[in-house]
């Protein structure tokens, strides 16, 4: 089986499977987007009403954002992997419940594990969170806010694999603040360096 037939399998196990009132009042599924061969995968928070209407992650205003940062280090969507913690739309945007978090992440860490990407980049503190607490909920609260680690290289290890992360601010973050604008865009060139050390070692 291939990447893509793998991660098909597990978008059909959520709809199969997956228990949660989230996917009654969302309209749907918003499983990931992009290179499934990726090298670097992007993972955001959840679902925003545009995400939602189409059942695509990132193709409303913070997407569009994102398609920016990702244009001025010279990617496109064809050289990324783009997935959620959330695959389902909360209610109004509101913020993640430990509880759904517990529900959806088993079939992000799917995700991750088929993908196997060299670099994860968390958008926000939700996904990085989750991430740099090496996927376990319970230790996400003894992460420190983005604020505090936008930016800086964290490495984890999945299965035998070291990964790099970067948390970065989300960029529905920088829509109304022009002062995290160029705080985020700094952020990305990183990303770029460190893409350009990884081809060379
Ligand atoms: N914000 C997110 O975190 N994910 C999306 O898919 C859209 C907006």
């Amino acid at each position: 089986m291939n990447k893509s037939e793998k991660l098909e399998e597990v978008r059909l196990s959520i709809i199969k499977e997956m228990v949660c009132p989230l996917k009654d009042s969302a309209r749907n599924l918003v499983f990931g987007k992009g290179n499934p061969d990726a090298k670097i995968m992007f993972i955001g928070e959840a679902p925003g009403e545009k995400e939602d209407e189409l059942g695509m992650p990132f193709v409303g205003a913070a997407g569009r954002e994102l398609d920016k940062l990702l244009n001025i280090i010279g990617l496109t969507i064809d050289d990324v992997y783009i997935a959620n913690i959330l695959k389902y739309r909360p209610p109004n945007n509101r913020d993640p419940t430990k509880e759904e978090i517990y529900r959806h992440t088993p079939y992000l860490i799917e995700q991750i594990k088929i993908i196997n990407p060299k670099i994860i980049c968390t958008l926000g503190n939700y996904a990085t969170k989750f991430i740099l607490a090496s996927f376990n909920v319970e230790k996400m609260k003894t992460i420190p806010g983005i604020t505090k680690l936008h930016g800086k290289l964290k490495e984890i290890q999945i299965g035998s694999n070291i990964v790099k992360v970067i948390p970065l601010y989300h960029p529905a973050a920088m829509l109304y603040n022009p002062v995290l604008r160029t705080i985020i865009e700094k952020d990305f060139i990183e990303i770029k360096e460190i893409l350009e050390i990884d081809k060379v070692s």
